[in-house]
């Protein structure tokens, strides 16, 4: 049954696991007061600049070591870059797509044996909001994710979306190995003896942002920093991922390019790099006329590895920035507070 109050709405697309999809079908006049975010919290228009943009680096000579210098040189100014010409194919790319879109279609039912109450595993969870028990006010997205890294899980994933997710992760690997290596060359590292820690674990979060009434009250995705070491993201075309420069506190819009992958630096390399690699800021703004979806890879730390100011970093007498944690008790300080900037990084600081 629609709901009739505000309470009812957060008890609608919450606990009876509607989504905001849910709400969004109900064709609502306006938006519902629990995502009406405070003013700070929403993408102020005014300080998008239009005359910035991120880099875009073309993958289609990885002999040239340019390309490797490129991605490293973007990673330190902007911790953000478009990649083109990076070899998984499009189709591939088009069918993730195509499968979330299915996947999101599925009637409530369907979708809600996949929430963390009913889903058969911890590997796979769909949710709506960042952390619906936590946020004061809820953020206008609903996302499956899955811990692709655990494949005993593979046979309780969607079928709507397995087998395309299932090759998307495997196509993507290569590229996203390639660049953390790059990026280890930027720091004199050498990429064999790290692969395990950068990328022990992979976790593959489908996106849905459908269209919101009076999206310039809520938001997508508030401001935050990924985790990770590295995330690959496809968009489709609708587009609304901003990110932050921090130096003047104006934000710059990623515009989708067709085929590209948009690469984010997240907390865990930026601890890793002892600071020299930026885990930018970023967000999402809901979207009046269009629904939105974006698939990120996120390459991580196994949960059980230490993270910390790599050695080799830290040779030449550079002074170390953070403190070395267990990946694990970073992320759960991820998830015990709701998005809050570049805040979780204070938990590794010395
Ligand atoms: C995320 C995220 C951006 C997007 O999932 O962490 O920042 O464009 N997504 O959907
Ligand atoms: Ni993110």
């Amino acid at each position: 049954m629609a709901p009739s109050t505000t309470d009812d709405y957060r008890h609608f697309a919450v606990t009876k696991g509607h989504g905001v999809k849910g709400l969004s079908d109900l064709h609502l006049g306006a938006l519902p007061e629990q995502y009406i975010q405070p003013v700070e919290e929403r993408l102020d228009m005014t300080k998008v600049l239009k005359e910035e943009s991120i880099p875009v680096i073309d993958m289609s000579n990885l002999e040239d070591p340019k390309v490797a210098e490129q991605i490293a040189a973007a990673a330190e100014k902007w911790g953000f870059f478009q990649i083109v010409n990076h070899g998984v194919p499009i189709e591939v790319l088009e069918n993730v797509q195509e499968a979330t879109r299915r996947f999101f279609a599925l009637p409530v039912e369907e979708k809600i044996k996949f929430t963390q109450e009913q889903s058969p595993t911890n590997s796979v969870r769909l949710t709506t909001s960042f952390l619906p028990k936590i946020d004061k006010v809820l953020e206008w997205k609903d996302y499956l994710s899955i811990l692709v890294s655990d494949k005993k899980s593979s046979e309780f994933w969607p079928s709507a979306c397995k087998k395309e997710v299932m090759e998307y992760v495997e196509k993507s690997e290569f590229v996203m190995k390639w660049l953390l290596k790059a990026l280890m060359q930027g720091l004199n590292v050498d990429m064999d003896s790290k692969e395990s820690l950068l990328m022990g674990s992979t976790r593959i979060n489908l996106n849905y942002y459908p269209v919101c009434p009076n999206p310039e009250l809520a938001i997508g995705v508030g401001r935050h920093s990924d985790v990770s070491s590295l995330t690959f993201l496809l968009q489709d075309n609708v587009g609304g991922l901003h990110i932050r420069k921090m130096e003047t506190d104006t934000w710059i819009y990623v515009p989708p390019i067709t085929g590209a992958i948009v690469i984010n630096i997240g907390d865990a390399l930026q601890i890793l790099s002892n600071g020299k690699y930026k885990s930018a800021e970023h967000c999402v703004a809901a979207n009046g006329s269009h629904n939105r979806i974006s698939v990120p890879i996120f390459a991580n730390p196994s949960p059980d590895d230490i993270i910390g100011p790599l050695p080799e970093v830290l040779k030449n007498g550079e002074k170390p920035i953070y403190k070395h944690v267990l990946y694990s008790d970073y992320v759960k300080h991820f998830y015990r507070k709701s998005h809050d900037g570049k805040d979780t990084l204070d938990f590794a600081k010395m």
